[in-house]
């Protein structure tokens, strides 16, 4: 076990007049994980904490928080990770905050929505399965992975700067339909990317690539859309 001096972003819009920080003492082992020390606080010492969680183990997406400056899942970050212990929790940045921890997800999910992240193929049904090469399907893999927690984007200082830029997380999403070979809406999305908010307000910065916790090689696939858009070819 070891001490944990947690200082936690506290801010209720409809109550406060402006954010503050509460601070507390906590014992940990090494292998805790972040959530783990937010259950205790909410548990133990303040119920009114707020902050989102579901699966606890890397897959929903819920908990990304800004951890130390960074942002990460709660859940995937153990406190030994940290090698501090002084570990400061605040709600990612760019979105509005609704209560402590939890922001308002509305305007990443209505980027997401823009690019058409489904698979688009109104030609007849084959007898069986669309089939695709394993080359084929490689192409895309990589951006198959995304969970939607909203770390890339609000990472980016170009999102900061202006939150209509589409941002990192629904190029991530774009990309995996417009480099599937049996999907036909490629053409659609790169126009939709194309556009003042788009793409090309990436600049190239990479914090989106470090902070997703999926390990998605975010700025490539941001240059790969990039450059499907300047040549015309999905090659
Ligand atoms: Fe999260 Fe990575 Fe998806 Fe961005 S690309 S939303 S950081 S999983
Ligand atoms: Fe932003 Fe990532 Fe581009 S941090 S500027 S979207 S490389």
């Amino acid at each position: 076990m070891q001490k944990i001096t947690l200082k936690l972003f506290r801010y209720n819009p409809e109550t406060d007049t402006k954010p503050h920080y509460d601070t507390f003492e906590l014992e940990a082992e090494p292998t805790d994980r972040v959530l783990d020390l937010m259950e205790k606080v909410k548990g133990y010492h303040d119920g009114s904490l707020s902050f989102r969680r579901s699966c606890a183990h890397g897959v929903c997406g819920s908990c990304a928080m800004r951890i130390n400056g960074q942002n990460m899942l709660a859940c995937k970050t153990l406190v030994q990770d940290l090698k501090t212990s002084r570990i400061t929790v605040e709600p990612i940045l760019g979105l509005s905050v609704l209560k402590d921890m939890i922001v308002d997800m509305d305007p990443f999910f209505d980027s997401y929505k823009k690019v058409m992240p489904f698979f688009v193929n109104d030609e007849p049904k084959p007898a069986q399965e669309r089939h695709q090469s394993i080359e084929d399907r490689e192409r895309f893999d990589d951006t198959t992975k995304c969970i939607l927690c909203g770390a890339c984007t609000t990472s980016c200082p170009s999102f900061w700067s202006n939150d209509e830029y589409i941002g990192p997380a629904a190029i991530v999403n774009a990309h995996r339909f417009i480099f599937d070979s049996r999907d036909k809406g490629a053409a659609e999305r790169l126009q939709i990317l194309n556009d003042q908010f788009g793409v090309y307000r990436c600049r190239t910065i990479f914090n989106c690539t470090v902070a997703c916790p999926r390990e998605i090689q975010i700025t490539q696939a941001i240059g790969e859309v990039k450059k499907a858009i300047a040549t015309g070819s999905l090659d």
